[in-house]
């Protein structure tokens, strides 16, 4: 298992070159079922998660090439040998329950296993559930798999009774192949919906509404094929700005949309970082600023990202001022909070809060990454900490930050990953 060894205590400078977002193209390879024409998908992040989709979706019979390097993956389902997700992949990445929408859509059925929960919470898929079985699908639970069957699924109108990613990026898929009108309601806004969608149309879906609460799709007899360029990934450079902030350095990420990023900004503005955001890129700055604590709540797109909440959290031990953080998403999202603690920081949980006091002294440590964003966490506060910080089970890591570690390096942090 990996581990990452970083001297803390230099400020970061420099610019970083964000890359596609998982959260949108672990979807948007999933949406390649829906069609039997060639899809070719740029600007793919090289992530753990990618190799498992891929790796999920060529077991099912999709063919397809995956160029690392180059950062494309061109995949063509012209028939499926099976329609499974099985407990091994789907244990490894809760997305692979975004198998089920399209493989029932196009093939009229699907067997996923049940995602069960995992470190940041329970996680149930009732909402994708229930949406396909409104749009005509017959769910089945049994020996810890869904089985769902269709002949076709038909248009239906859908309310969620809760804001969920995942449920919403199910539905559209197979509200796409359905017949007839399928109207989403109290759907997700998340940028990432909003590029499922645009591929989708590429592809000959109608669909109109993305990125507001109601999503209205008019679904067509089938699909073709497509070339789509992923979106930047918004947490990537969330993290990376946080970063620099909580180095008291400065940083510029080319090529993000500050849109992407809204309540991130607002929040580093606040906190006092100077912040320059335009069409070409976002820039920050905490060069020689006093920054103080803000307060965070995690809510759904618009809001504030449960995503960003961890890192966050490292910003707010090391600045000076006491912050609440609420965590309103996740049930089980403060894993990391006993691990900022061995590097000193200063915080008290009491039940979805977090009471963070600071600045707190941070010194180096070993500590150990639990998931994807807590790693993040960990290597932000091991930046800004005093000493050597090793973190434990990278692999975390590796699920959602292509070369984390380079990056960093190029703007002058001392950080080094040792393969055990
Ligand atoms: C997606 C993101 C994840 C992010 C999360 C919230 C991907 C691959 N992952 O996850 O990084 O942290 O959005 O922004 O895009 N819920 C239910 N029933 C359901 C579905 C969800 O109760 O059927 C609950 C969840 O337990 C959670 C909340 O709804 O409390 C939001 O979850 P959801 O938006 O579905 O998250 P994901 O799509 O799993």
């Amino acid at each position: 298992m990996d581990t990452l060894v970083i001297e803390g205590g230099k400020k970061l400078s420099g610019s970083i070159q964000v890359g596609g977002a998982k959260n949108a193209a672990l979807p948007i390879l999933f949406a390649a079922i829906l069609t039997g024409g060639r899809c070719r998908l740029t600007n793919v992040p090289d992530l753990a998660d990618i190799d498992t989709t891929v790796r999920l979706l060529t077991g099912m019979g999709v063919t397809g090439t995956h160029r690392r390097a180059e950062h494309t993956v061109e995949l063509q389902a012209a028939r499926l040998s099976n329609f499974e997700a099985s407990y091994d992949l789907v244990r490894t990445m809760r997305a692979s329950v975004l198998v089920l929408g399209p493989t029932l859509a196009r093939f009229g059925e699907a067997r996923v296993s049940l995602p069960g929960g995992c470190s940041i919470g329970a996680r149930p898929v009732n909402l994708h559930l229930m949406a396909l079985e409104k749009m005509g699908a017959q769910i089945t639970l049994e020996g810890g798999y869904i089985n769902a069957k269709a002949s076709r699924l038909r248009g239906a109108d859908i309310t969620f009774d809760q804001i969920s990613v995942g449920a919403t990026e199910n539905s559209l898929m197979a509200a796409s192949l359905a017949s007839g009108r399928t109207i989403l309601r109290n759907c997700a806004l998340e940028p990432e919906i909003i590029d499922l969608a645009r591929f989708l149309k590429v592809l000959g879906a109608k669909i109109q509404g993305e990125g507001t609460p109601v999503i209205t799709i008019e679904g067509v007899d089938a699909l073709g094929g497509g070339d789509y360029s992923i979106i930047p990934d918004r947490i990537e450079a969330g993290t990376y700005l946080a970063a620099a902030a909580v180095t008291g350095g400065e940083i510029h990420l080319p090529g993000v949309s500050p849109e992407l990023l809204g309540a991130v900004l607002d929040k580093l503005r606040e906190c006092g970082a100077e912040l320059a955001a335009d069409s070409k890129g976002i820039r920050l700055s905490a060069t020689g600023r006093q920054l103080k604590a803000v307060d965070i709540s995690t809510l759904p797109f618009p809001g504030f990202p449960t995503d960003m909440q961890a890192q966050f959290m490292a910003l707010m031990a090391a600045t000076s001022g006491t912050s609440i953080i609420t965590e309103n998403i996740f049930e089980n999202r403060f894993m990391h909070v006993a691990e900022l603690m061995r590097l000193g920081a200063d915080i008290t949980v009491q039940g979805a809060t977090a009471i963070v006091r600071g600045p707190a002294k941070l010194t180096g440590a070993t500590v150990m990454a639990t998931d994807l964003r807590a790693s993040a966490c960990l290597v932000l506060a091991g930046l800004a900490a005093e000493g050597i910080t090793t973190v434990r089970r990278v692999y975390h890591l590796d699920r959602g930050y292509e070369k984390m570690e380079t990056k960093l390096k190029a703007c002058g942090a001392t950080i080094n990953r040792q393969v055990e």
